[in-house]
């Protein structure tokens, strides 16, 4: 676009300057043509004149009557535009003239017999004078060419055209001019607009961000409350283990500690995905998944004295949403929804199909989710306000006023709408409609393959395998070990990754590595897994780690295990890794 604007600023300059180029030659060309027409014009007039006058007076000179040549010259006086005239003998003598007042009478200065002859602004014509194939002597005209002010005015007209061209050409140019400069400034415009539009949806995604941020900080005490009571259940069943004998009772003890940690490590995934920085990406969600997904959350917003109610209809049709945007929404929603409580109650959350009214013009079908609290509602005088940024009631500190504004947003992008609606002392309720997408809903990941059925124990006899288990933590190096030893692999441990080299340097009879990824020692585990690929290429290496980072960093590069997990997941990893080096 800027390229062919340059071009035409440019071009058109050019095309002016020769447009009128054009003109000027143009113009010339038909003066020259028209002054030439008029000349041959004249000529042939005077040149008739001149025929008649020497015709009129071959008698006179024939019989050298003087008297009646000078009648038939002062005749030729009628035609105004002839200055003088002359009659000449055989031997070139005046025989007869006249001239108009300070002209002279018309004289060639080599005696000829027959010619045209333009000078000075005058036409001289010469005629012979004959009678019977004789010749008597010559006729002699001098007229007058155009005058200027005649000629002028036979070009004014044309003059007039070409001024008015050239001017139309010079209006153009500068009308064209000002248009460029014009469409210059609004194509900046349009850049400053479309940067300033860049700037403030940077400025939106960081506030999204920190909108989640501070959600996630009011969750906190929930949070660290429920992780004490996660480590109090491990941390007591682990010790009561210890001193149970009874076989049932140990089991149950260990189911507890086990559910304690899986709940443990169901929140802190839970957490990372929702603080991530991902952009806003809308994408088909089945409503019902995404709510279920977040129960743990929502538990944890609000109190232990809410109950927390979903009823979904089991049919809901798909919606087109961000799914962080939703869950965000919904968790603003709790949070308001438990400080609208302070003596407890219920939280509910509804959603269901709502048809397109039949007929009804650019009806459409439509999810309706309800969010309903028994809190102590919101006054007449507020209800239009709460969606404003920045509105609150709460105290300094304790409320921001961008949790619904969030909603709203979110209901507005998504292609929906939200309300609301309450008594003071009834309660409130929030409804977000989302219109129903016919798009269908992305592939589900396929379900990790269950692991081989009954127990993971190995049978003893089975050949024993040397395991390198490369472990920082001593607790968990003891665990592992523990659980590798009950997989029949044996195993020698290392703190560092370079301790685990220096090991396999000295002895390299090793089946299988496992090594967790984030450790001390200058060396983390994918540098250490990638040098040992290069010394032995087909030793399988399993990697371990707790941090989200550092296993986006593994990527598909080898097998990764995430901590916490348990002895069939680590099963099923080696059972993997020993397919893939059998393949
Ligand atoms: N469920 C509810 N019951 C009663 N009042 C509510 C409810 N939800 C919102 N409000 C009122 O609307 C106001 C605005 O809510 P909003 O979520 O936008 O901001 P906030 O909760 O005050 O602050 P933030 O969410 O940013 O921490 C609240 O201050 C409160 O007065
Ligand atoms: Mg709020």
């Amino acid at each position: 676009m800027a390229r062919i604007d340059h071009f035409r600023d440019r071009r058109f300059p050019i095309l002016a300057i020769g447009f009128l180029f054009i003109l000027l030659v143009a113009g010339l060309l038909i003066s020259v043509a028209s002054e030439r027409a008029i000349r041959d014009q004249m000529a042939r007039e005077a040149g008739a004149q001149a025929d008649l006058l020497a015709s009129a007076v071959s008698g006179a000179l024939a019989f050298g009557d003087r008297a009646d040549a000078q009648d038939y010259v002062d005749a030729v006086q009628v035609n105004p535009n002839v200055l003088a005239a002359a009659i000449y003998d055989e031997q070139n003598r005046l025989v007869a003239s006249f001239a108009r007042a300070g002209q002279e009478i018309p004289a060639v200065a080599r005696p000829r017999t027959h010619a045209t002859i333009f000078s000075e602004g005058r036409l001289i014509v010469v005629r012979p004078v004959e009678q019977a194939g004789q010749h008597l002597g010559t006729a002699r005209l001098r007229l007058t060419d155009d005058p200027p002010m005649q000629r002028f005015m036979r070009y004014a007209s044309l003059i007039l055209v070409l001024a008015l061209g050239a001017l139309a050409v010079v209006i153009l140019a500068v009308a064209q001019t000002a248009l460029m400069r014009a469409n210059r400034e609004l194509a900046a415009q349009a850049q400053a607009l479309r940067d300033e539009i860049h700037d403030r949806e940077k400025a939106e995604e960081a506030l999204r961000q920190s909108q989640k941020m501070e959600a996630i900080g009011r969750l906190t005490g929930g949070i660290a409350h429920d992780f004490n009571n996660l480590l109090m259940v491990a941390s007591s069943g682990i010790e009561l283990l210890e001193h149970a004998t009874d076989p049932e009772r140990r089991r149950k003890l260990g189911d507890g500690v086990r559910q304690a940690v899986e709940r443990g490590a169901a929140l802190t995934s839970q957490l990372l995905a929702f603080s991530r920085q991902a952009p806003m990406k809308s994408a088909v969600l089945d409503l019902r998944g995404q709510v279920e997904g977040l129960r743990f959350m929502l538990e944890r917003s609000l109190r232990d004295d809410i109950a927390l109610v979903i009823d979904f209809a089991e049919d809901l049709w798909p919606v087109e949403a961000d799914a962080g945007e939703l869950e965000l929404a919904l968790l603003n929603l709790a949070i308001n929804a438990r400080d609208a409580m302070p003596e407890g109650g219920t939280f509910t959350l509804t959603a269901r199909n709502l048809s397109a009214p039949a007929g009804a013009p650019g009806g459409q079908d439509a999810v309706r989710l309800e969010i309903a609290d028994t809190g102590v509602g919101i006054p007449e005088a507020t209800l239009s306000r709460v969606f404003e940024p920045f509105f609150t009631t709460k105290d300094v500190g304790r409320g921001t006023g961008l949790g619904l504004s969030q909603v709203y947003g979110f209901a507005r992008s998504s292609g929906g709408h939200v309300a609301v609606r309450s008594r003071p002392g009834a309660g409130t309720v929030f409804t977000i409609t989302l219109p129903r997408t016919h798009k269908a809903l992305a592939e589900a990941p396929a379900p990790a393959p269950a692991p081989a059925a009954g127990s993971p124990d190995r049978d003893p006899a089975a050949a024993v395998r040397r395991v390198l288990l490369v472990e920082d933590d001593d607790g968990v190096a003891d665990s592992v070990g523990e659980m590798l030893e009950r997989l029949g692999f044996e195993h020698v441990r290392t703190e560092t990754a370079p301790a685990a080299l220096a090991l396999f340097e000295a002895d390299p009879a090793f089946d299988l590595v496992v090594s967790d990824m984030v450790m001390p020692g200058g060396m983390d585990g994918l540098t250490l897994a990638r040098t040992l690929r290069d010394r032995a290429e087909a030793l399988p290496i399993l990697l371990t780690t707790g941090y989200s980072a550092a296993a986006a960093a593994a990527g598909s590069e080898f097998p990764l295990l995430l901590k916490p997990y348990r002895l069939e997941d680590l099963d099923q990893a080696l059972r993997t890794l020993a397919e893939g080096r059998a393949a």
